[in-house]
C-alpha cells in the first residue's frame, strides 16, 4: 500500500538573466523593487545576471543582501590579447559569484563550439564562479526524436575533457532553443524527462556529482507556468529572461516556488 506524505521543499534557485537590457537608471529602479518584493520570499534564492558594464552597479545595490549577482559569458583564457575579452578573476573583482556559460543566444551567434564552452565553464570553476551551463535543442532536433543526443552531446564534452566530477557543485539550465523568447515554454512533462535525462548522464559519469548539480529551466518561464514548472521535484529553479525585467512578474515567478511537496 503506497503512502503519501507532505515534506517542506528545499529552497529553489530563480536566476535572471538581463541579456543585453539596462541602464544604470532602469537597473537601479529594478534592483529596488527586487528587493522590496523578495522580503516577503524564503523559498527562492536569487541570482541576477548582468552585461559586464553593470557589475559594479551590481556591488553597490545588492552588497549585504539576499541576492547574488553575475555574468552572462566569460574568457576561456586567464587573461593575455584578447580584445574585448573579460576573465573570471574580473568578474571576482565585481564580486560575481555565478556566469551563464554557452547560452545558445551566444553559441549560435558566435559559433562557439562545445569545446570552447566547456573550457569556459573550466574557467569559472577555477576561480570559484558556479557556472551556469546552458543545454538544450532546436526545434527541428526535437521534432526529428534527438533532443537527447543533442543534450547528452553537450554534456558529455565536459565529462570527455574534464570527468563528471566537474559537475560538482555547477548548475545546469535546460533551455530548448524553440523556447527561448517565443512565449511557447516546454511542458513541465519535456522539462522533467529532460532533467532526468540530464541527472541521469552527470550521475552515469560520476554519482557524488550528480547529487549536487542543480538543474534549472529556462525558455519563456512567466508567473502563469512556473507555478507548474517548480512545483517539480526534478526542477530546481529557472532561469528568466524577459520576464526578469519586469519587477512584478519576477517577484511573481519567486513566489511560485513552492512551500511544499508532496511525496
Ligand atoms: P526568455 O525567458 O525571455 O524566454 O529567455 C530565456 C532565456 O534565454 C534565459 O537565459
Amino acid at each position: 500500500m503506497s503512502s503519501t506524505s507532505i515534506v517542506s521543499s528545499p529552497p529553489k534557485l530563480v536566476v535572471a538573466n538581463w541579456k543585453m537590457h539596462g541602464s544604470l537608471l532602469r537597473n537601479q529602479q529594478l534592483i529596488e523593487a527586487y528587493l522590496q518584493g523578495l522580503r516577503s520570499i524564503t523559498r527562492a534564492e536569487v541570482v541576477v545576471c548582468v552585461p559586464y558594464p553593470y557589475l559594479a552597479q551590481m556591488t553597490d545595490l545588492l552588497s549585504g543582501t539576499s541576492v547574488a549577482w553575475g555574468a552572462q559569458n566569460v574568457a576561456k583564457y586567464e587573461e593575455g590579447a584578447y580584445t574585448g575579452e573579460v576573465g573570471a578573476q574580473m568578474l571576482k573583482d565585481f564580486g560575481a559569484t555565478h556566469v551563464i556559460i554557452g547560452h545558445s543566444e551566444r553559441s549560435t551567434a558566435y559559433c562557439e563550439s562545445d569545446e570552447n564552452i566547456a573550457e569556459k565553464f573550466m574557467m569559472a570553476k577555477r576561480y570559484g564562479l558556479t557556472p551556469i551551463l546552458c543545454v538544450g535543442e532546436t526545434l527541428l532536433e526535437r521534432e526529428a526524436g534527438v533532443m537527447e543526443r543533442v543534450v547528452g552531446k553537450q554534456l558529455e564534452t565536459i565529462i570527455r575533457l574534464f570527468g563528471g566530477e566537474a559537475f560538482a557543485n555547477t548548475i545546469v539550465s535546460y533551455e530548448p532553443i524553440w523556447a527561448i523568447g517565443t512565449g511557447l515554454a516546454a511542458s513541465s512533462e519535456q522539462a522533467v524527462a529532460m532533467h532526468e535525462f540530464i541527472r541521469h548522464t552527470v550521475a552515469t559519469a560520476d554519482k557524488t556529482a550528480a547529487g549536487t548539480v542543480k538543474i534549472l529551466y529556462g525558455g519563456s518561464v512567466n508567473p502563469q507556468n512556473a507555478v507548474q514548472l517548480l512545483n517539480q521535484k526534478e526542477i530546481d529553479g529557472a532561469l528568466v529572461g524577459r520576464c526578469s525585467l519586469d519587477a512584478e512578474q519576477f517577484i511573481k515567478i519567486c513566489q511560485a516556488v513552492p512551500e511544499n511537496s508532496v511525496i
